[in-house]
């Protein structure tokens, strides 16, 4: 069911994060369709209960899979963090998660395999990501930390601002005590932030940019299970979301990196 390599990928987020994933995804595979779903009515997820977000995901996957995708991409690190099962049991497509795609990355970036993670809170507290790595590597020393102010700083625009920069020093510092070589942006929104970011945890240590390593390894996965897609036009992408907010289309854009069209508004 819905195997068929010239359907889209879909791709989904609690907000206009999921952009970022987007984004690489285009760079990565310029080839492929993308759904892109953001629910914009109802974001912030980060400080929501798991009931909740599992509740708001399940409605979002059943959407996608009824426009046909061939594959499900949660791009939220929230709902990646609390609800990846959730969509896995009720998905007949298979489903990639920004969370998994993270630790294999943080992993071969880490030599000391001292790794920071930073997300929302309700992805922090999950330990989604400390579960995933030591899976892989039980050695690891996982140091995370819920930075809840970031999303709203990224949304406003002040990705290069003395604000924020005072921000990321005061949430970074436990993180850096810890001497780790590698910090997952274990957030949507994070990639906007890495310049700043890096200069604040020095040249030593490696980002691990979640949305990056999510188009290498879809493209992996494509791969594995034959379903690039043949097409060869310039590929087509649609984006539902469940509300316009203000300032829409400038956030939207800012973090797609290029023009933001094919918008469809979805009322539940
Ligand atoms: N998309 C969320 C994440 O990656 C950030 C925004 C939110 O809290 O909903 O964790």
């Amino acid at each position: 069911m819905n195997h068929n390599p010239n359907n889209a990928i879909g791709v989904f987020d609690s907000g206009v994060g999921g952009l970022t994933v987007v984004r690489a995804l285009m760079e990565r595979l310029p080839f492929e369709d993308i759904h892109y779903f953001g629910d914009t009515a109802r974001v912030p997820y980060g400080v929501k209960s798991v009931e909740t977000i599992g509740h708001y995901t399940t409605q979002i996957a059943e959407f996608l899979l009824e426009r046909q995708v061939k594959l499900l991409i949660i791009a939220c690190n929230t709902m990646a963090a609390v609800s990846s099962q959730v969509v896995r049991d009720l998905s007949p497509v298979p489903v990639l998660d920004v969370i998994e795609a993270g630790a294999v990355t943080a992993l071969s970036a880490s030599t000391s395999l001292r790794i920071g993670v930073i997300g929302t809170p309700t992805t922090i507290n999950s330990n989604a990501y400390g579960r995933a790595i030591h899976e892989l590597q039980p050695e690891a020393r996982i140091v995370s930390q819920a930075c809840a102010l970031f999303v709203p700083l990224v949304e406003e625009g002040w990705l290069d601002h003395p604000v924020t920069r005072m921000t990321a020093q005061e949430y970074l510092r436990p993180v850096l005590a810890e001497k780790v070589d590698t910090l997952v942006l274990g957030c949507t929104h994070y990639p906007l932030l890495k310049p700043l970011l890096q200069e604040v945890a020095g040249p030593g240590v490696t980002l691990v940019d979640s949305a990056e390593a999510m188009a290498e390894r879809t493209a992996a996965l494509l791969t594995e299970r034959n379903l690039h897609t043949t097409a060869r036009q310039a590929a087509d992408y649609h984006f539902y979301v469940t509300d316009v907010p203000l300032r829409f289309q400038t956030i939207g854009e800012r973090f797609l990196g290029r023009s933001l069209s094919n918008v469809h508004v979805v009322k539940w």
